[in-house]
């Protein structure tokens, strides 16, 4: 399996919101993509960029879904948001319906993904919010299969742009 990673720190959350978006415009194929970090480190601003980069209309606005397990919003491809904050224990696939989602030409944005990090699909991106300072996150992404490793490569190409690359 094909992987790289890249790490870049922002140091406010339109930054976040930057790179959510850059990413979310390059976006051709579905994707899997697991938000790892703790409260407030940034994950849902980071969807909220992604959301835009995917064309998903401004009346939307995008919050964590955690009263509703996973949001769903129209875009260039459909984007959906699941936030396992509340979910008990480890869960797979099928407990959350991800399943059936995997088939959809969508995107999928799940927060706290480390609660099934087993059962995640081979190909997936991962990226971990760590809270370095007030306003300062460090951001690591780590792309597994050719669809995310080319993400990855177009942001090493273009990380002035967005914020400080380590
Ligand atoms: N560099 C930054 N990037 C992102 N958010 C930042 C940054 N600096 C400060 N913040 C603030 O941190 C908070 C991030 O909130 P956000 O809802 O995105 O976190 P979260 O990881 O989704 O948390 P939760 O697990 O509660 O859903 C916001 O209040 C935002 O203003
Ligand atoms: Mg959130």
């Amino acid at each position: 399996m094909i992987r790289r990673q890249f790490k870049i720190t922002t140091r406010i959350p339109d930054e976040t919101q930057k790179l959510g978006k850059t990413i979310g415009k390059w976006i051709e194929h579905p994707l899997v993509i697991g938000l790892i970090g703790d409260l407030g480190s940034g994950k849902t601003a980071f969807v909220q960029g992604l959301a835009e980069g995917l064309d998903v209309p401004g009346k939307y606005y995008i919050t964590s879904p955690t009263f509703t397990l996973i949001n769903e919003y129209p875009g260039r491809l459909s984007l959906f948001h699941i936030d396992l904050y509340r979910l008990d224990g480890i869960c797979d696939l099928e407990d959350i319906g991800l399943d059936d989602l995997l088939y959809e030409q969508a995107v999928i944005a799940i927060e706290w993904a480390e609660k099934m990090s087993d059962s995640l699909p081979a190909d997936h991106l991962t990226i971990t919010f760590e809270i370095a300072a007030d306003e300062c996150r460090k951001i690591s992404l780590i792309a597994y299969g050719h669809n995310g490793v080319n993400l990855i490569k177009a942001l090493e190409f273009s990380r002035n742009r967005i914020g400080n690359a380590d």
